[in-house]
């Protein structure tokens, strides 16, 4: 609490106001972000499952036998049971700093898969973490699905991609979705859509943040605005201030003026060659790539280079 108090501190009263996105992911903003992937207009989720229904068997005859796959993120179990049938490893190891929803998932699907060695892991899969000792053997298969990668800058996508390569050694596999550049009506209706869900995910963030550090932090007063910068290469979320406030956190009154704005989320779009850019840069070379059959969204298995 004390450093979460401390980092929102130091995100509001800076020149320009930040909040960290990592803070969506309280159990109503977890279940709101599942909401959004069902949404008309979030094409994400639906365009990763097409690539994956469509060509899950290639990935599998690409990937060596006797392999472990490494779930960064415990997200979604359509798309990990998808990946566990096709792929038949040997064992499974999701990685997830909320222990609570990475082992209620780990024991649903080591009911369906009885002879499926599962390892969950308790880390923050941004960092460096060990990998449990029995999968030294296999070949390692990381799955990073949903562009996730793209709420990570550019440069800390380099540096993540680098530990993960790291951590899963020289000849593993990396089976990554990245959601590529389209038309900005497309991109900001994804994060703009017409029932507000994702205006509930946003404002879910104030509420959860006065909730944990005890401040008066009310959503109503504040709008949520998605907006495309082209230059940047990324959708921006950011939380308008509706009418000017000020807010006791902790003991620093933090003041909010009507019209500023609070940025929440950088959601990173890509063309495939300045992505195969990016993770050469971090020591993957490129085995297969696929997109779905609007061009909207990528899969690429990865293999880390020798
Ligand atoms: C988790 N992540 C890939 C989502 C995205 O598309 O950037 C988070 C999200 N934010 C708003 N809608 C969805």
């Amino acid at each position: 609490m004390a450093d979460v108090k401390a980092e929102v501190l130091e995100g509001l009263l800076g020149p320009a106001k930040t909040l960290h996105p990592k803070y969506f992911y309280d159990e109503q903003g977890s279940r709101l972000f599942e909401a959004i992937t069902r949404l008309p207009e979030y094409y994400l989720t639906r365009s990763e499952l097409e690539i994956f229904d469509a060509h899950l068997s290639d990935i599998s005859s690409r990937v060596p036998g006797q392999s472990c796959i490494v779930e960064y993120g415990s997200g979604s179990s359509l798309k990990i049971r998808k990946v566990i049938e096709e792929l038949d490893p040997a064992a499974y190891v999701p990685v997830d700093i909320s222990r609570e929803h990475m082992v209620a998932m780990a024991e649903a699907l080591a009911r369906d898969f009885p002879d499926l060695a599962i390892y969950p892991t308790c880390a923050d899969f941004t960092d460096t973490f060990a990998l449990p000792p029995p999968v030294a053997g296999l070949t390692k298969v990381g799955f990073f699905p949903g562009s996730s990668i793209g709420n990570f800058s550019p440069a800390d996508a380099v540096g993540f991609l680098q530990r993960m390569a790291k951590t899963l050694g020289a000849g593993a596999r990396l089976i990554i979705g990245v959601d590529l550049k389209k038309d900005p009506a497309v991109l900001e209706a994804a994060y703009d859509d017409a029932a507000g869900v994702t205006a509930e995910f946003n404002l879910n963030l104030i509420r959860h943040l006065g909730e944990v550090l005890h401040a008066d932090l009310n959503p109503d007063r504040f709008r949520h605005r998605a907006v495309y910068n082209e230059s940047l290469g990324a959708v921006q979320m950011f939380l308008d201030v509706r009418d000017s406030h000020d807010v006791l956190i902790g003991d620093r009154l933090v003041h909010f003026e009507a019209g500023e704005a609070i940025h929440t989320e950088n959601s990173f779009k890509y063309d495939p060659a300045d992505f195969l850019e990016l993770v050469a840069g971090a020591g993957f070379a490129e085995v297969a790539g696929w997109t779905d059959r609007k061009g909207w969204f990528s899969v690429f298995l990865l293999e880390v280079a020798g």
